[in-house]
């Protein structure tokens, strides 16, 4: 099915393309808007955004593959990033990583069986200082504890922990 933007997104992206010395400057800001609108960066997005930039659908799956910020398979309504690396680690990133898998039933680079959860493992994620943490879709998590990691799991709709 071809991929089209949203009248309003197509405006942003407008307005990117102002802002860019040329179009291939714009393509990550580009694939931004079409990610949030459509989840994910399927074929029929890169062959849009590259026909919109007159690029190559090549050079287009280049930057789509590189950047772990852009998915290029479905995820869920909401991508957990669990910090997996020393800081974090020290601090109980493996306790934490298990705890989302149970509680989202769930292995890192999964979803959950209702779709609503994508669970990724990442690099550092640059809040050392507040380890162990995660990222729920743009928002930081710090200094967590498995109690407070299940508060937050409650409070963006994940099932209940003896459900889970
Ligand atoms: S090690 Fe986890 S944020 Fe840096």
């Amino acid at each position: 099915m071809p991929f089209a933007l949203t009248a309003e997104r197509e405006k942003q992206v407008e307005a990117l393309l102002t802002r860019y010395p040329n179009a291939r400057a714009a393509l990550i800001p580009v694939l931004w808007v079409c990610q949030r609108q459509h989840g994910w960066i399927s074929p029929a997005v890169r062959d849009w955004v590259a026909q919109r930039l007159d690029l190559s659908t090549a050079t287009v799956t280049g930057v789509v593959t590189f950047y772990t910020m852009f998915f290029d398979k479905p995820v869920g309504e909401h991508v957990i990033w669990v910090c997996r690396t020393l800081s974090c680690d020290l601090r109980g990133g493996k306790a934490i990583q298990e705890h989302l898998e149970q509680r989202l039933g769930c292995h890192a680079g999964g979803t959950s069986t209702d779709g609503k959860f994508t669970l990724m493992k990442a690099e550092c994620l640059a809040a050392c200082g507040q380890a162990p943490m995660v990222q729920i879709d743009d928002d930081y998590h710090e200094n967590l504890t498995l109690e407070g990691l299940d508060q937050i799991l409650d409070s963006v709709g994940a099932a209940p922990a003896e459900e889970a």
